[in-house]
C-alpha cells in the first residue's frame, strides 16, 4: 500500500496513535536539572525529531505523564492544566483525535489527596548508596486519614472540572487503570497500593465511571489494563468485574488492553482471544500503550540488538498489526496507540529494568525508521 504517514496505512480499520512525553508538545519544555544522571548533557529538546514524526504519523495522541492526576490536581482547588492545554493545541493543530490518560489510578496519584488536611505526605529520601526500601502497604495506609466522603468528593471534583474543560476535545478517557490485582485477579487492595479502594471501598469504580458519564458525555470510558492479553487469569478477573459492572447498568463501554508487551509473547492467537473475548461482550477494544520489548525477561543483560532481531521485532508487530486488521473489521478493535515515539525515550529504557536500554518502538533513537516502521507502512 505505501502511503506515506503511518496512520494512513489503517485508516479505515482504526486510529493510530502515540503517546507523547512533554517535551513534543511544550515549546517552553525545560528540566530542572543541567545533565542526565550519568553525567551526560541533557538533547536539545526543541529540535529532536520526535516533534515532527509525532505530528506526523498518529492520529490519535495522548499524553505519557501530564494528564495524570498527580500533574493536574495538585491541591483542593488547584487545578494546573498548563500541559494538558497544550498536548490540546497540539493535537487540534495536527487534526489529531486527544485520549484522556486517566482519572482513577493507585499511582502517580497525589499523596494530599488522602490525607484529611491535604498536606502532601513528605516521602522518605533517597539515597543512591542504599537499596531502595519502598513503603509497606501498612505505613502507606497509616497515612491515609481522610473520610470516604471526603475523597469522594475531592474525586467528583477532578472528574467535573476536567470534563468541564475538555469534554469536547477528548475522544475517550481511561476511567479507571489497573484495577485488577495480579495476586489473585480480584480488586487490588491496599496490599497492591490501591488507596482509593482502601478508603473508598469497591464501588469507587461504578462511581468513577457514573461520574465520567456525566463529565465527557461524548467520549468513550475505558477500563484499562495490563497483561490481559498475557495472563488468562487475570483477563477472566477483568471479564468477571465487567459483567459486573454492566450487570448493573455501570456505563463502561471499552476495554483498555495495554498490551506491554514483548518479541516472543503473547502469542498472537491469544491476542485475539482476549480482543473477542470482550468484544463477546458487547465491549469496544482499544490498544493504550503498546510496545514490544526486545527483551523476555528481567534476567536478561542488556545487550546490543542485532539487525536479524530488528527484523524479528518487525515481523512480530507485523503479525500483531494483521490480527489488529481483522478484529477491527468485526467491529471491535478501535484505535491502537503506540506508549512513546522514539527508542531514545521509551519507558522501557528504565522499566523493568533501570538503565537497560530497550528498543521497543517504531523509531530508532536517531527518530530512523525501524524494519518495524516499514514493515507496518506496507501492508
Ligand atoms: C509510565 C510512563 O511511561 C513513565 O514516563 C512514568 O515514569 C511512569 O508511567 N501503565 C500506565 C502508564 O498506565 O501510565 C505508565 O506510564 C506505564 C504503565
Amino acid at each position: 500500500m505505501n502511503k506515506n504517514f503511518l496512520f494512513e496505512n489503517y485508516k479505515d480499520d482504526f486510529r493510530v496513535g502515540a503517546a507523547l512525553a512533554g517535551f513534543i508538545y511544550d515549546d517552553d519544555f525545560s528540566l530542572p536539572w543541567k545533565k542526565t544522571p550519568d553525567g551526560k548533557d541533557l538533547p536539545d529538546f526543541k529540535n529532536l525529531p520526535d516533534k515532527e514524526i509525532a505530528s506526523k504519523h498518529f492520529n490519535l495522541i495522548v499524553a505519557e505523564n501530564d494528564t495524570k492526576m498527580e500533574h493536574v490536581y495538585r491541591g483542593l482547588n488547584d487545578f494546573n492544566f498548563d500541559r494538558a492545554d497544550k498536548l490540546v493545541k497540539f493535537g487540534k493543530k495536527n487534526g489529531q483525535d486527544i485520549r484522556w490518560h486517566t482519572l482513577v489510578w493507585h499511582s502517580q496519584s497525589p499523596d494530599w489527596i488522602f490525607d484529611a488536611d491535604c498536606k502532601a505526605q513528605p516521602r522518605p529520601k533517597w539515597d543512591p548508596n542504599k537499596p531502595f526500601v519502598p513503603p509497606t502497604p501498612e505505613e502507606i495506609a497509616a497515612k491515609c486519614t481522610v473520610s470516604k466522603e471526603e475523597l469522594e468528593r475531592r474525586l467528583q471534583n477532578y472528574i467535573f472540572t476536567v470534563g468541564d474543560r475538555y469534554k469536547n476535545d477528548i475522544c475517550s478517557v481511561d476511567v479507571v487503570n489497573e484495577c485488577i490485582s495480579d495476586k489473585n485477579f480480584k480488586l487490588r487492595t491496599i496490599e497492591d497500593y490501591s488507596r482509593w479502594s482502601l478508603i473508598l471501598g469497591d464501588d469507587y469504580i461504578e462511581k468513577a465511571f457514573f461520574w465520567a458519564k456525566d463529565a465527557f458525555p461524548k467520549s468513550n470510558l475505558v477500563i484499562n489494563d495490563y497483561n490481559l492479553e498475557m495472563i488468562k487469569g487475570k483477563r477472566e478477573g477483568m471479564r468477571d468485574l465487567l459483567e459486573v459492572l454492566l450487570r448493573k447498568g455501570v456505563p463502561v463501554d471499552t476495554v483498555g488492553l495495554q498490551m506491554h508487551i514483548d518479541i516472543k509473547n503473547p502469542p498472537v492467537a491469544e491476542i485475539a482471544e482476549t480482543i473477542e473475548m470482550f468484544g463477546k461482550m458487547g465491549l469496544r477494544v482499544i490498544v493504550t500503550e503498546m510496545e514490544v520489548s526486545m527483551y523476555t525477561s528481567r534476567e536478561e543483560a542488556r545487550r546490543d540488538f542485532t539487525a536479524a532481531e530488528l527484523e524479528e521485532q518487525a515481523e512480530r508487530y507485523r503479525s500483531i498489526f494483521e490480527c489488529f486488521r481483522q478484529e477491527a473489521r468485526r467491529g471491535i478493535l478501535q484505535d491502537v496507540v503506540l506508549w512513546g515515539v522514539t527508542d531514545r525515550f521509551s519507558w522501557k529504557n528504565n522499566f523493568p529494568v533501570p538503565n537497560r536500554p530497550d528498543a521497543p518502538l517504531l523509531f530508532d533513537t536517531e527518530g530512523k525508521k525501524k524494519p518495524a516502521f516499514i514493515q507496518l507502512s506496507s501492508f
